[in-house]
């Protein structure tokens, strides 16, 4: 297996200012001051970045940062693509400083969706805090969380994450859905075929405790930010709830998602998505203070 984790995600938006008060006072992320190229970073843990926004035009996730183990294993995966007619291109010096990689290359899946592939990210070695309201962010090894993207071609794309980027399937709902993993979290990236459109659904963000998760519900509740109900996925086991981006699309806060065991992991179809939970919220939620729930004043 050559991708070992997802590493940073580069986001292009025109809400440039509402994305940097949703990440840091609704997600908890810890947002950096602005790059001098006007990029802003937010981080999870002791990576540089694990968000990368820009500002732009597309409401979208522009590039996948895909974590490889070393420079020899970005060698071979260069070579595979190669092999596969995937065109990758060699990050230049300019590349790996803006994403502060010590190696890079980059090339497109079949659904248009531009990878690209790195090794020896900058670790800032001071502490990290995330927020004031979310103790610690799941990452490491891990890598940042995963994210659920709709394909016009799905299996060209399973061929391509599955037999060139050594993605393993950990399951699947019915035959547009699919879960693939290349660590120990669940899943890494989701392929859906839905409408034929190639498309983010949402990024996954996975925090250390269910209280981290209620903060952040709570937050959004307050700040009428359009989300669903807590839920329990079928599969990875996560509870979690679902928040709309400035950009549109969503981000899956969650905690507790199952680790796969490779040696006994079993590949099954699963016939819904959550066990219970994760229903529509009308908008706008209205909520008030339980009797005795308000924090005490003082004399
Ligand atoms: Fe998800």
């Amino acid at each position: 297996m050559s991708v070992t984790a997802l590493g940073y995600l580069s986001l292009e938006t025109s809400h440039m200012d509402d994305w940097i008060s949703f990440g840091r006072d609704v997600l908890g992320l810890k947002v950096e001051q602005p790059e001098p190229d006007g990029r802003v970073r937010m981080r999870m843990d002791d990576r540089w970045a694990r968000l990368i926004l820009a500002s732009g035009e597309r409401e979208n996730i522009v590039r996948y940062g895909w974590e490889v183990r070393d420079s020899a294993a970005l060698n071979d995966l260069a070579g595979r693509l190669d092999q596969a007619k995937c065109q990758p291109i060699v990050g230049t010096a300019d590349d790996r400083q803006r994403l502060q990689v010590e190696g890079l290359i980059s090339c497109k899946d079949p659904a248009g969706n531009e990878l690209e592939f790195f090794y020896g990210q900058r670790r800032i070695c001071e502490p990290f805090y995330a927020s004031p309201h979310v103790s610690a962010f799941k990452t490491g090894g891990l890598g940042l969380g995963h994210v659920v993207i709709e394909v016009e071609d799905i299996d060209k794309c399973l061929a391509f994450y599955t037999d060139i980027l050594g993605f393993r399937i950990s399951d699947q709902l019915a035959r547009s859905l699919y879960f693939l993993r290349c660590n120990q979290r669940h899943h890494s990236i989701a392929l859906a075929s839905l409408n034929g459109k190639n498309r983010v659904l949402h990024i996954m963000l996975e925090v250390a405790t269910l209280d981290d998760v209620g903060r952040v519900f709570d937050r959004s509740l307050d700040r009428q930010v359009r989300m669903s109900t807590l839920g329990v996925h079928s599969n990875d086991l996560v509870t979690s709830f679902y928040l709309e981006t400035p950009s549109g699309y969503e981000i899956e806060f969650g905690w507790n998602g199952r680790l796969v065991d490779d040696a006994s992991w079993v590949t099954t179809t699963i016939d819904r998505p959550s066990l219970w939970g994760h229903r529509e919220l009308e908008q706008p939620a209205r909520v008030h203070p339980r009797r005795f729930q308000q924090v005490a004043s003082g004399p």
